[in-house]
């Protein structure tokens, strides 16, 4: 009699794995089905997992400079992630804050300042405080870059992730984004898809980029809370202008993920550094990530890929 019990729940269980793994095939199809148009080659096909180096590899440089970049590229990401400010005489200059005294011996408004003026700033001996046992003293007196310069610097062969940051401080934010992207050939539909991307919290800077540009790629930033939901209804409106959607990991649940995805968004967590949370994203699904240290992201792939 037992060995009858055990069979029947043995067969029970191989049933239940069944009709899990067909409803999960069912989903899977969902997805890629919503992604069809995209070309599997692109930066942005569901398929491709991208890490992105946050203000370049800035666990190991000061941020936003032009060592943080080199050192995200050598760290094999795919994205070196540009946060943007303007100058008082309209350069484009990538910078997270809109006051500089926090990364560079200034005080004040990026926006305060000529280019030459910011030029002067040591924007790279900060970083000693912060972390001293990554602290190079070639860092000592680094710049602020300018988009130019970082485009100059790392060529075609980068992709790029650039946010618009507190565009409402910024009327010609986005035309001179546009601009300058267009003079370096990055607006170029032979490009990549994806090899430029822009991100931002404002759903007016997205817009009006929509608007001048409409075949470059979004993506709209979110800050929720841990309880945030994301409706239908909305993720349907973000549909309507942007690929996909770059989250505070934090807020982020499995059900989101699966949300997100299923409306034919990509997903891109930020920003996220310690192994254990990369692992548990990548097993939900998530598109990409953005982290500060490249390299423990593709570690984490790579033992995913050899288990
Ligand atoms: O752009 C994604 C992430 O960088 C947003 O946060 O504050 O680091 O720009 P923040
Ligand atoms: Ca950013």
């Amino acid at each position: 009699m037992m060995r009858y019990i055990q069979t029947f729940f043995i067969f029970l269980l191989l049933f239940l794995n069944l009709i899990g793994c067909k409803q999960q095939e069912e989903q899977i199809g969902d997805y890629l089905e919503a992604f069809s148009h995209v070309d599997a080659h692109s930066l942005l096909s569901p398929l491709r997992f991208v890490n992105i180096a946050h203000r370049g590899g800035s666990g190991y440089a000061p941020e936003h400079t032009i060592f943080a970049y080199e050192i995200g590229e050598q760290l094999n990401s795919d994205y070196i992630e540009i946060d943007l400010q303007m100058t008082k005489d309209g350069h484009l200059v990538a910078m997270h804050d809109s006051d500089v005294s926090r990364t560079t011996n200034g005080v004040g408004k990026v926006k305060d300042y000529t280019l030459e003026e910011l030029k002067q700033l040591d924007a790279g001996s900060w970083f000693y405080d912060k972390h001293p046992h990554y602290f190079q003293a070639e860092f000592i007196g680094a710049t602020v870059p300018t988009l130019e310069e970082i485009f100059n610097t790392f060529g075609q062969h980068a992709n790029y992730y650039i946010e618009t940051k507190t565009p409402e401080m910024y009327p010609d934010m986005v035309h001179t984004l546009i601009e300058t992207l267009e003079s370096y050939g990055f607006t170029d539909p032979v490009l990549p898809d994806g090899k430029i991307i822009i991100q931002s919290f404002s759903k007016d800077s997205l817009l009006e980029i929509h608007k001048l540009a409409p075949d470059i790629p979004l993506i709209q930033l979110l800050k929720l809370d841990k309880k945030a939901k994301l409706s239908k209804n909305e993720l349907d409106k973000i549909k309507t202008y942007a690929t996909g959607i770059g989250i505070n990991y934090k807020a982020l649940t499995k059900n989101m993920v699966h949300d997100i995805l299923q409306a034919g968004l990509l997903i891109h967590p930020y920003t996220v550094n310690d192994k254990k949370d990369m692992e548990r994203l990548l097993n939900w699904g998530v598109d990409g990530m953005f982290t500060d240290y490249p390299d423990r992201l593709n570690e984490v792939i790579n033992n995913k890929h050899h288990k």
